[in-house]
């Protein structure tokens, strides 16, 4: 083997254990949100649980708390990052009920669910 090829394969092992490392390392979990999905319309001030399939989580879970933001087609809306709609809750309990904020009428809102990962819900609307 000259030396091209030693440092070739080299690299391509290299290459292939920095790839598949995180699989192993991290086992992601986005449960799927169950409500509000397509269809759903909520009233400004009125009260909602925010559901989600909680069906087989990984036996480790990075991060247990949950925080949910709303959002519109292009940004943050009546919540952001530091701002959550709802926060500190456990991402295994299935539910977390929230107030609807006093934002914009209109159809293109989701809700973003995180915690171990983040998950987006349909596209639903609010009505004043
Ligand atoms: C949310 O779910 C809990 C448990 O099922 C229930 O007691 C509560 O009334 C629900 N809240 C709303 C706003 O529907
Ligand atoms: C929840 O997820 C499980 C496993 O993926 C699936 O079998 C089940 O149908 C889901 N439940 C709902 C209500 O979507
Ligand atoms: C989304 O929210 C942003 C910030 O409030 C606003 O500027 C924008 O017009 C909204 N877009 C839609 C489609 O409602
Ligand atoms: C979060 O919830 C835990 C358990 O219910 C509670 O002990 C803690 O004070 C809460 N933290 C905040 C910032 O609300």
């Amino acid at each position: 083997m000259n030396t091209f090829t030693t440092v070739l394969s080299f690299l391509v092992a290299f290459f292939t254990l920095a790839t598949a490392a995180p699989l192993q390392l991290r086992d992601v979990w986005a449960p799927p949100v169950l409500y509000p999905h397509a269809g759903t319309v909520w009233t400004i001030g009125s009260r909602h649980n925010i559901t989600w399939n909680t069906t087989n989580p990984p036996q480790q879970i990075t991060n247990s708390n949950g925080f949910v933001i709303l959002r519109n087609d292009t940004a943050f809306v009546g919540s952001d990052l530091d701002h959550p709609l709802v926060s500190n809750f456990s991402i295994l309990a299935g539910r977390v009920e929230m107030t609807v904020p006093n934002v914009e009428p209109g159809s293109g809102y989701q809700i973003i669910l995180f915690g171990d990962s983040g998950n987006v819900s349909p596209y639903f609307t609010i009505s004043a």
